[in-house]
């Protein structure tokens, strides 16, 4: 059985999908077997995962609503083992109410994670921001949890609000560990980030902050613009390095 490992944060823009996509390629790059699913009906993994030019962009939402079959949304990326399945087409409100409502009314994520870890050695999935009824779904289905806290000030004041709704989960579902938060857009040139880092380090209890932390770099910035993971495109930056060492971290605690 492979383990399915949620990236979950209160707030949009703090690296969720950055961490998701780049998380992915480097388990996949290790030779792990691994799949990575967006429920995010924002479907950024669509421009940052690396899929070949003219690929469908149906995914989940077509699967949910019946539209597709499960072979059809699973796609090849650029690595031999990595594969991805998109948000899929939730384009306006309507869609978007009927999206939470079959998440709410249905078994179908939860039996495609439990499909998917069948199949994969690891399971990312991205989610949309908060702890609405997909992300909760995810949880109760994961095993590993990791949130994003960008190093800006306004990030501290989610922060607690989501580690309490996860906390609640955690209780709930015996096989999920909160493997920590992972502080993300580090700039070591400003003072507001390290006071940031210095904050979470002394309030937050040691095991559930990485010590690995995610620089903020043009690189990344870059490989977003340009469709693919930044550790596949510049693995020499430093960001790159430090999704790579933190899936070595998560490898070793998975297997
Ligand atoms: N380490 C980083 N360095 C530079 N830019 C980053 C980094 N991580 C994320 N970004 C940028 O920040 C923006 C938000 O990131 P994203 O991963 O989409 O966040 P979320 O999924 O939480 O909304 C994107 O434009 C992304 O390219
Ligand atoms: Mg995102």
């Amino acid at each position: 059985m492979g383990r399915v490992l949620a990236v979950v944060s209160q707030k949009g823009g703090v690296g969720k999908t950055t961490t998701a996509v780049n998380l992915a390629a480097a388990f996949a790059r290790r030779g792990l077997k691994t799949l990575l699913i967006d429920v995010d009906p924002q479907g950024s993994v669509r421009y940052g995962v690396g899929l070949q030019r003219g690929h469908p962009t149906f995914g989940f939402a077509d699967y949910l609503n019946g539209e597709r079959q499960l072979r059809e949304i699973i796609l090849p990326t650029a690595l031999p083992w990595l594969r991805v399945i998109l948000a899929g087409s939730v384009a306006d409100e309507a869609d978007h109410a009927i999206y939470q409502q079959l998440i709410g009314e249905t078994d179908v994520l939860k039996d495609l994670l439990e499909m998917a870890q069948s199949r994969c050695e690891i399971v990312v999935v991205d989610t949309p921001p908060g702890l609405g009824n997909v992300t909760r779904t995810v949880l109760r289905g994961s095993d590993h949890v990791i949130v994003p806290l960008q190093c800006e000030p306004l990030a501290l004041q989610t922060t607690p609000q989501i580690l309490r709704g996860i906390q609640d989960i955690v209780s709930t579902n015996e096989r999920l560990a909160l493997d920590g938060i992972l502080l993300t857009m580090y700039d070591p040139d400003s003072g507001a980030s390290d006071r940031v880092v210095d904050y979470v380090r002394k309030h937050l209890p040691a095991n559930i902050v990485f010590d690995i932390m995610i620089p903020r770099t043009i690189a990344a910035a870059d490989a977003f613009a340009a469709g693919l993971p930044v550790v596949v495109r510049t693995p020499a930056d430093p960001a790159a390095q430090a999704y790579v060492n933190l899936s070595t971290i998560l490898a070793e605690r998975m297997s």
